[in-house]
């Protein structure tokens, strides 16, 4: 076995898959809970999906070292920011889709108040769990932490970018312009995942850096893959809806560049991301491991 091989154990992503399901379904109050269909709904929203800003906190965990467990928090609270956007991205005020990770969306399998409802509640509940006391991180990382995310999520970050995209439908928009909104409504909490673990392990200045613009990167290049795959790949194993941004005259990097140079620049962009991640040397595996497993996809 070669030495990036024993960094990441061959059960690494997976085991760190069963352990955000887990750290989620503890987080999120039981179905049974008053008012359950609120509840219940939540929980439906959190169902599925790869968990690849969860992933990224931990494989950035296990490339600067520490325990895993403190980074429970900040991972669950990621991605129950990252399910209440998709929940209010398919709202048919935004996107209007009815199928989210194989499932019908939230508004469709409950309806749209519950939607909007269930939004609301899974971003407080994100706030809610970073902010539990944890002896292991101490009150200035958390507080940290608390201000990367609501920063990521904010007008600033997601919100922001999810308000250009929406204004930016039926028009076409400036390259820059384009990076900027991708950059902001999927780049920033993608970003804040690693920006997460650098604060839990109060990671160096350099090391940082480095992180940040690992996750800039990535960010830019999972979402331009995401307009790639909305366009080639089929609705059964995306997921989602196929063809949808085409429909809806989205602002989109194939309906700017083309797709050929759409799928080369993602390609590109993820070569760029790697090797942001230089000052770790051999260290940094898990994150490459992730990042080959990312580019991969089909959904
Ligand atoms: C979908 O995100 C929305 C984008 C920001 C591209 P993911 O592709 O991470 O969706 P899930 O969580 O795996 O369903
Ligand atoms: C969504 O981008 C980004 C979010 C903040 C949720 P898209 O609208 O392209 O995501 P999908 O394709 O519906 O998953
Ligand atoms: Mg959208
Ligand atoms: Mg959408
Ligand atoms: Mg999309």
């Amino acid at each position: 076995m070669t030495r990036s091989e024993t960094s990441v154990p061959a059960a690494g992503l997976a085991g760190y898959l069963q352990r955000i399901d887990r750290v989620l379904d503890t987080a999120l109050p039981a179905a049974a809970t008053d008012p359950v269909r609120l509840h219940e709904a939540m929980r439906y929203a959190c169902r599925g999906g790869k968990r690849l800003r969860a992933l990224l906190t931990y494989c950035a965990g296990a490339v600067l070292g520490g325990d895993p467990a403190r980074l429970d928090a900040p991972a669950c609270a990621l991605e129950l920011i990252h399910a209440y956007s998709l929940v209010h991205d398919d709202l048919p005020a935004m996107d209007d889709d009815d199928l989210r990770r194989g499932q019908p969306t939230v508004h469709k399998a409950y309806d749209e108040a519950t939607a909007i409802l269930v939004g609301d509640a899974l971003q407080t509940l994100a706030f809610r769990v970073l902010a539990e006391p944890q002896a292991a991180l101490g009150a200035t990382a958390q507080v940290r932490m608390l201000q990367l995310l609501a920063d990521a999520a904010g007008s600033l970050g997601m919100v922001g970018g999810q308000a250009v995209d929406i204004e930016s439908e039926h028009q076409k928009i400036p390259l820059a312009r384009l990076e900027s909104l991708h950059a902001r409504k999927t780049g920033a909490l993608i970003r804040c995942g690693l920006l997460l673990a650098a604060a839990a392990a109060g990671a160096t200045p350099a090391q940082e850096q480095a992180l940040s613009e690992f996750g800039r990167l990535l960010g830019l290049a999972y979402q331009i893959q995401d307009d790639v795959l909305d366009e080639s790949s089929s609705t059964a194993v995306l997921g989602k809806t196929q063809g949808k941004d085409r429909a809806q005259e989205k602002s989109t990097y194939p309906a700017l560049l083309g797709f050929d140079a759409a799928q080369a620049l993602a390609a590109e962009t993820f070569a760029q991301a790697r090797a942001a991640l230089g000052l770790f040397g051999a260290r940094a595996e898990p994150l490459l491991q992730l990042a080959a497993t990312i580019e991969k996809r089909d959904h």
